[in-house]
């Protein structure tokens, strides 16, 4: 395995985060309502790791490290991981597992449908990012995974319609994934510059 400590240094600096949230959530150290708190930290946090995991290809192609692609389907399991633990906190701390709610909140909150639809796209991802999937789904692989630019703005909307009077934070998290979007388009990617090549040929002059 390649990169066995900085992939180590990741698990552990993401795994971190809901345990800490969880044990300020015990010692009192969210406010009057820390289910809430959890639910927004998690589903923030679900969404800074997809951007995170975009990010992953452009930066290896502008340093040329391998280390980024080395770490990248972690991020996006983690993403995945992060998605599955703001659904629960939302089920046990604002529905109360209380199932027969359902229908009234999702008349309430209706992002809470885009929130699940992003869920399921994530999670056909997470299920198919093995290398097993790779090989028996061949090209179509690829294309499958592509659905995460379907699911990034599916993201961005279900936090928008949350936030709408609010659109600073929302808005930086939206340019931030428009910019991470337009830059998977081939023509643009090819064009990326390498800063580790460009570097090395200023030292060899
Ligand atoms: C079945 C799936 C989902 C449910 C039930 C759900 C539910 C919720 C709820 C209830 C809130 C608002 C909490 C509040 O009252 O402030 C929320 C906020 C949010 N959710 Fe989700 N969500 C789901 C999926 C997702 C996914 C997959 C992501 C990201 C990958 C996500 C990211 C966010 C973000 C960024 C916020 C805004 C947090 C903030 O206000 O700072 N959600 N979600």
């Amino acid at each position: 395995m390649r990169h066995p400590f900085w992939r180590l240094f990741v698990f552990v600096l993401v795994a971190v985060w809901p345990l800490f949230w969880l044990y300020q959530a015990w010692s009192f150290a969210l406010g009057p309502d820390p289910g809430k708190v959890l639910v927004e930290r998690l589903g923030l946090g679900a969404l800074i790791l997809l951007l995170i995991t975009l990010s992953m290809t452009p930066l290896q192609k502008l340093s040329g490290w391998p280390g980024w692609m080395a770490v990248r389907r972690q991020l996006g399991l983690w993403c995945f991981a992060y998605g599955v633990l703001h659904l629960a906190a939302y089920a046990v701390f604002i529905l109360g597992l209380d199932w027969s709610q359902l229908g009234v909140e999702l008349r309430k909150r209706p992002y809470i449908i885009v929130g699940a639809i992003a869920l399921l796209g994530l999670l056909l991802l997470a299920l198919t990012s093995n290398r097993y999937s790779q090989r028996r789904l061949g090209k179509s692989w690829k294309k499958l995974h592509c659905l995460v630019y379907l699911i990034l703005p599916l993201v961005l909307l279900h936090m928008l319609w949350i936030v709408r009077a609010d659109l600073q934070e929302w808005t930086v998290y939206a340019v931030i994934g428009a910019a991470l979007l337009v830059l998977r388009i081939p023509a643009l990617m090819r064009r990326i510059p390498r800063v580790s090549g460009a570097a090395q040929k200023v030292q060899q002059k």
